[in-house]
């Protein structure tokens, strides 16, 4: 068989080179040539004259069979997937080292394997006794499940054929080598490719793959855009290696909602579902100065979690402004609005904010949290009564009005659900000012004298 020769394609032009050169012949661009596998002869032809012909048929026509999903027995995954996994689908899970990736694979694969499923650990990264070792501190059936320490891809798929497995995970795609391309594993082009190999195997035999990959230090998924484009679901684990929680949000879902995410705890038998965060977070608030509940939404959940303020004397010029959990340009954003219309300049002052129990809040609701974390830091008075803390959520607009968010019921019947009354919202609030008045005492109060 005639074997495959590889070309180089520039990845902002689409310029075809034959050998690697640092700049792309075609539009002078630097560094944008990926190696990319060709068959002899393939994507040739030209002059659409050299293919064959296929016939369109009526969707109605097509047959469409309703295979049942495939339950990880992980209810947080299984609700973020949209019931579970979708046979020959592919579900890309990224996420920063050290994170859980592996973790919460192996959990999923042992259930399924405990279920009386085929199941098949393929891991690029790390030894079959290594693999070994994580399995035996997690439940049920992760030590039946087969694996095979491998990088090389025709190997991988060579097994894949053979073992036929229902469900697969391929711990990275970035560690596979597809030895038509001398490019390194885990460079672009072989990221392409090793992704559009398992795909076409993993559609044809109706294999269901989680795919691992790794995220770059900005925290998004490594490799090519289009393996996002390639694959059916993107979920990312976030949070922070040293902090307990961690949350699973899809980015994308081919079979259900982008709106859902779950929350996870790293604990000695694995990672366990954490069903009622807000009552963690609520249980854990300090009742001090700088402190407010924020009722955010993670997916169609409403979530309670910690927004803290630090205002403090600076040294230093500029002063620091340091975001943990929200939007580094949205704590500028509010503390300019406190400023300009409600009064609460922070001048030269350090302002650290921090999320608690490394949740991250992407979401304009998070605003007026953050706004009147500051303002309690600020004046330092505890916000509310001193003996609850005190809920809320809304965007600043930028002449100092409040403004409504998404599910605004939802958020409230949570805070109350946990005796968080009143709410300050826009519904009450009109104005940051007036949030400000109904939320924070105007003298320092006794516990934070
Ligand atoms: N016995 C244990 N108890 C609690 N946590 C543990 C235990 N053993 C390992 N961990 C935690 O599990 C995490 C590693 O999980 P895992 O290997 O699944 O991560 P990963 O995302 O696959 O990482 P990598 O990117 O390196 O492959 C580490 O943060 C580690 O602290
Ligand atoms: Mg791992």
């Amino acid at each position: 068989m005639a074997r495959a020769t590889s070309v180089f394609i520039c990845s902002a032009c689409g310029t075809e080179a034959a050998k690697w050169h640092g700049q792309c012949p075609g539009c002078g661009a630097w560094n944008t040539l990926a190696e990319e596998a060709r068959a002899p002869a393939a994507r040739r032809g030209g002059g659409g004259g050299a293919g064959r012909a296929v016939k369109p048929v009526p969707l109605s026509a097509v047959q469409a069979p309703r295979h049942a999903r495939l339950a990880t027995g992980i209810g947080e995954l299984d609700r973020i997937l949209g019931g579970g996994l979708v046979p020959g689908s592919l579900v890309l899970i990224g996420g920063s080292p050290g994170i859980g990736k592996s973790t919460l694979t192996s959990m999923a694969l042992g259930n399924l394997q405990g279920a009386g499923r085929r199941t098949l650990y393929v891991s690029g990264e790390e030894s079959a006794a290594q693999i070994r070792l994580r399995a035996e501190r997690l439940p049920g059936a992760a030590l039946d499940v087969p694996v095979v320490a491998e990088t090389d891809l025709d190997a991988v798929l060579a097994t894949l054929d053979a073992e036929r497995p229902e469900v697969c995970v391929i711990d990275s795609v970035q560690t596979l080598h597809a030895a038509d391309l001398t490019s390194a594993a885990g460079s672009v082009g072989q990221v392409r490719e090793v992704a559009d190999r398992i795909t076409r195997l993993a559609k044809a035999r109706g294999i269901a793959v989680l795919l691992v990959g790794h995220v770059t230090k900005e925290g998004a998924l490594a490799g090519p855009r289009v393996l996002e484009h390639l694959v059916d679901c993107v979920l990312q684990f976030e949070g922070e290696r040293e902090r307990t929680y961690r949350t699973l949000r899809a980015l994308k879902n081919r079979f259900g909602s982008t709106n859902e995410a779950g929350v996870f705890e790293m604990a000695g038998g694995g990672l366990v579902e954490v069903a009622d965060a807000s009552a963690r977070f609520v249980g854990e608030a300090t009742r001090a100065p700088g402190s407010v509940v924020l009722a955010a939404m993670e997916g169609s959940r409403p979530l309670l979690v910690e927004v803290q303020a630090l205002v403090n004397p600076s040294e230093i010029i500029p002063p620091r402004r340091i975001a943990n959990g929200i939007d580094r340009n949205r704590l500028a954003l509010v503390l300019a609005v406190l400023g300009r219309h409600a009064g609460v300049g922070v001048g030269s002052a350090d302002v650290f904010v921090n999320v608690a129990g490394g949740v991250r809040v992407d979401e304009p609701g998070a605003d007026l949290a953050v706004a009147l974390a500051v303002a309690s830091a600020q004046r330092g008075v505890v916000a509310g009564d001193g003996e609850r803390p005190i809920a809320c959520f809304g965007e600043l607009g930028l002449s100092g009005e409040l403004r409504s968010v998404a599910h605004p019921d939802r958020r409230e019947a949570e805070a109350r659900k946990f005796g968080l009354t009143p709410v300050i919202s826009p519904d009450g609030a009109k104005t940051l000012r007036a949030a400000l008045r109904a939320a924070l005492p105007s003298q320092p109060s006794a516990r934070a004298a």
